[in-house]
């Protein structure tokens, strides 16, 4: 985009700009910090051979992860807008996938992952008196989640999570409210560090307690024979995806907040190799405590260790209420490190949503994120009911498995074929020491949808046999597959709109002077 494109639509709409790079590197990793990072990244390493785990995962880093990262920031960064806008700036046609993108992270994931934040907030102060009692299974599926039998049997909405999910609402509404340089770059500069030092105690404690070396060796002994077995390798690109927060168009959002000198390899790497550092260090916190329970229960780590919401949720409450001195502490530490790490996902979906009403339609960013905020709450309330918890599970599996490695595809079409990848790395390679090779245009256009379409087939063969989850096919269909379509059909029709931004004015001279 020509300087004189930047100030005509900037004199109508001035865009905002990260105070400094330091602000942006923290709120994007503070995005990708998540509580995948801390629950879901180890357990995923010890079930797929430990330390073995570690080259799948090394190398869908490098296949998908850095490769779309690049685009992602890049294309932001080029284009100066939100998802919608940088699709629709390639080209109008393909503005519909960048409001499918934010659709799907605010009424996709948003609005449960305020939810699972909201456990984590109320297991904080359960902490305290360690309130789930000596049969921590029973106090969170029967006396907090009171969770009915199937997906259809809503139910009630359980008061306890609502008052919690409240606070969470309330505490995104006031980041987001403020805009990106007082409220998201200011909070995540205090989430960030808090959370780097929160986990640092969370290791040390947790590999001084008794057997934790037991655990650590189960987390990372090698398992070589694995690699040859799909899952691993479905695992390894599933998890990268998801942890990176790539195809939500939130670093699309983010990177179109920096200025015009940056330097968009260095920051995609660092971002990319924080945040799985940050995965591999949580691990020792994890396995740490799984080794101690072992040894002192007298059982194998394979019986203690339990997968995601199991591991938060019940294996570290029966943990910690068997941890000598000070357990108390050690569960609020815990839990109030899930919930800083959630909190700064959390405001990158809203903003990625907020910022493309924004662009589109230039409603004040109070009013948006207001009635954002507020929908989004009640949104929420269905995974604040009885059956919760299936739906949780079965929007997460859809959106996370089908929706945005569709909508990575997407984007390296977009990107490789209609855009040409090559005029995004000159526009890299112009702003920046650290350089791209012709390497990327290869992957962006071949290597990495390859890979993400083979990751979907086989997802779509595997789960046309056999529903997910063991869930009934009505559950899957309506639950799951319509979430998508839904958002896909309000994708359409927003997408159908008109701009009250002039897209052409930054179109034309930018086309005359190609
Ligand atoms: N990256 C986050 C995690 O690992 C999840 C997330 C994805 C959050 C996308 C926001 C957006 O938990």
């Amino acid at each position: 985009m020509t300087n004189k494109a930047t100030q005509l639509s900037e004199s109508h709409h001035p865009r905002p700009q990260w105070r400094s790079r330091m602000g942006f590197i923290f709120a994007a990793l503070g995005s990708a910090v998540g509580l995948g990072n801390i629950w879901r990244f180890s357990y995923l390493c010890y079930k797929n051979g430990g330390g073995a785990f570690l080259i799948p995962y090394g190398i869908a880093l490098l296949v998908v992860g850095v490769p779309l990262m690049i685009l992602e920031l890049g294309l932001g960064h080029k284009m100066r807008g939100s998802t919608p806008m940088c699709f629709a700036k390639v080209d109008r046609h393909w503005e519909w996938a960048g409001w499918w993108s934010v659709n799907c992270a605010m009424f996709g994931i948003m609005v449960y992952y305020a939810v699972i934040i909201a456990w984590c907030l109320s297991y904080v102060f359960f902490s305290f008196n360690l309130s789930w009692g000596m049969d921590p299974n029973n106090f969170f599926f029967n006396e907090y989640l009171q969770v009915s039998a199937a997906p259809g049997l809503i139910g009630d909405v359980r008061t306890p999570i609502v008052s919690s999910l409240l606070g969470v609402w309330t505490l995104c509404w006031v980041i987001v409210f403020f805009g990106v340089q007082k409220g998201i770059e200011k909070a995540n500069k205090i989430f960030m560090p808090l959370l780097f030092v929160l986990i640092l105690i969370l290791v040390f404690w947790s590999v001084s307690l008794k057997g934790a070396s037991v655990g650590i060796k189960q987390y990372l002994t090698p398992d070589f024979s694995l690699l040859s077995k799909p899952q691993i390798w479905i695992d390894a690109f599933s998890q990268i995806f998801f942890t990176l927060s790539l195809g939500f168009g939130i670093m699309m959002t983010y990177a179109s907040y920096l200025p015009r000198k940056v330097n968009i390899v260095k920051d995609a790497l660092t971002i990319s190799v924080g945040n799985c550092l940050f995965s591999f260090i949580s691990g020792f916190a994890v396995f740490g405590v799984l080794g101690y329970m072992a040894t002192t229960t007298g059982k194998p780590v394979s019986e203690v260790v339990k997968e995601s919401i199991g591991l938060a949720f019940v294996t570290y409450p029966q943990a910690i209420s068997l941890m000598p001195g000070f357990a108390k502490i050690f569960g609020v530490l815990f839990f109030s490190t899930l919930v800083i790490a959630g909190l700064s996902s959390a405001i990158s979906l809203i903003e990625a949503f907020t910022s493309a009403i924004i662009d589109k339609f230039h409603y004040s960013r109070r009013v948006i994120v207001t009635a954002v905020c507020v929908t989004g709450f009640f949104g929420s309330m269905l995974f604040a009911t009885n059956a919760g918890i299936y739906w949780i599970d079965i929007v997460d599996h859809f959106i996370t498995h089908y929706g945005l490695v569709t909508i990575g595809i997407l984007q390296c079409i977009l990107v490789g074929w209609v855009l040409k990848s090559q005029k995004l790395r000159e526009h890299i390679n112009h702003s920046a020491q650290w350089t791209l090779s012709k390497l990327w245009d290869f992957c962006i256009r071949f290597l990495t949808p390859s890979a993400l379409a083979i990751l979907l087939i086989n997802d779509i063969v595997k789960e046309s046999a056999k529903p997910y989850g063991d869930y009934s096919w009505i559950a899957v269909i309506l639950i799951g597959r319509d979430w998508l379509l839904v958002a896909l059909v309000v994708s359409l029709f927003i997408a159908a709109r008109s701009w009250r931004t002039d897209l052409q004015i930054e179109k034309k001279p930018q086309e005359e002077k190609v």
